[in-house]
């Protein structure tokens, strides 16, 4: 087992990562187009998900009532080390070492949307950047309980990375739009507080609308075009969870997706990694859940991983690195 001693010592190691990335690469938003011959730039990013950084001082289950209790019971049973944080230490210092342009974080950062989670959450992830180098979207355990939602906790310490500075909390609306030399990136969240026991999502009208609006804008005709929502997009086998933990409204945003010409979406929240390709009127989508990001477990199909996407034009190459729990350490799954 990981002792949180042992992620102590690792975070000047991580520091020193972070210092390693600075002098290599600026910011994610700074690289060019188009080199001197024209053509065009990579673009590499990672997708994390799903890393649910825990926070356990003062957690005691008499301060807790109605969905969080049951919440909190689950956190300090079951799911006591299913997100250690030295797994997520490993993880950030992995990522920095890979020297991206950009890395986005599908939702869910938090456990039970509690303020100490959201300020580890924050800290730790702000390693790899702030607004050009970073995106991150709530999932439903970052809008967790109605107070949580009410007060908007999840973008009073992410919406630094989600919107420009000049961009006043009145117009702090998603989705988030990023727009790259050769990527536009819109940000949805689907994350709405819902009853104890229910996890399923849905994402406005209004954003939808929005995000076409944006992706349809003559500007980015020639960009690669890249959503991030966090609830799953397809099926699960499981009768429960395909009614507890779906994408109310799934259908209504692949067809605008279609509508908007998006090129990839990708997902957090199933913990399990998933790839599909929709083809209608001869575009094609590509729908991609990574996985929990810092899974900690034996099982092959959920460990902890992360996707690396390198986008050259219209192509897309998929890499993804893996925990290995014996070496503490990540690596290219093969
Ligand atoms: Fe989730």
């Amino acid at each position: 087992m990981l002792s949180p001693t042992s992620g102590l010592a690792a975070r000047g190691s991580l520091e020193g990562a972070a210092k390693r990335r600075a002098s290599y690469h600026p910011g994610g938003v700074d690289f060019k187009e188009q080199g001197p011959s024209g053509e065009l730039h990579t673009v590499r990013f990672a997708q994390l998900s799903d890393i649910h950084v825990p926070d356990f001082e003062g957690l005691h289950l008499r301060d807790f009532a109605g969905k969080r209790l049951t919440g909190a019971i689950n956190l300090l049973t079951k799911r006591r080390n299913a997100h250690p944080l030295p797994v997520t230490e490993r993880l950030l210092e992995d990522v920095v070492d890979q020297k991206l342009d950009h890395v986005v974080v599908t939702g869910d950062v938090t456990n039970l949307s509690l303020p100490g989670e959201f300020q580890r959450a924050a800290k730790l992830l702000r390693i790899l950047g702030g607004y050009n180098a970073l995106t991150v979207i709530p999932g439903n355990h970052d809008v967790y309980t109605r107070g949580a939602e009410r007060q908007q906790r999840f973008l009073s310490y992410f919406g630094d990375v989600l919107f420009q500075e000049s961009v006043p909390d009145t117009d702090r609306v998603f989705p988030a739009v990023k727009v790259f030399p050769s990527v536009v990136l819109a940000a949805l969240s689907s994350a709405v507080a819902t009853p104890p026991f229910m996890a399923w999502g849905e994402v406005s009208t209004e954003q939808l609308d929005r995000m076409v609006e944006a992706l349809t804008a003559a500007e980015h005709d020639r960009r690669f075009k890249v959503v991030l929502v966090h609830h799953h997009l397809h099926e699960e086998s499981s009768r429960w969870k395909r009614y507890s933990a779906r994408l109310r409204n799934a259908q209504a945003v692949i067809d605008r997706c279609f509508q908007a010409g998006v090129d990839l979406l990708l997902h957090g929240h199933t913990h399990l990694a998933h790839r599909t390709q929709i083809v209608r009127g001869g575009h094609t989508l590509s729908i991609i859940g990574s996985g929990s990001s810092t899974q900690n477990t034996t099982d092959p199909d959920r460990v902890a991983r992360y996707n690396i996407y390198t986008v050259n034009g219209r192509a897309l190459r998929i890499r993804t690195r893996v925990y290995d729990p014996a070496a503490r350490r990540f690596g290219w799954m093969l």
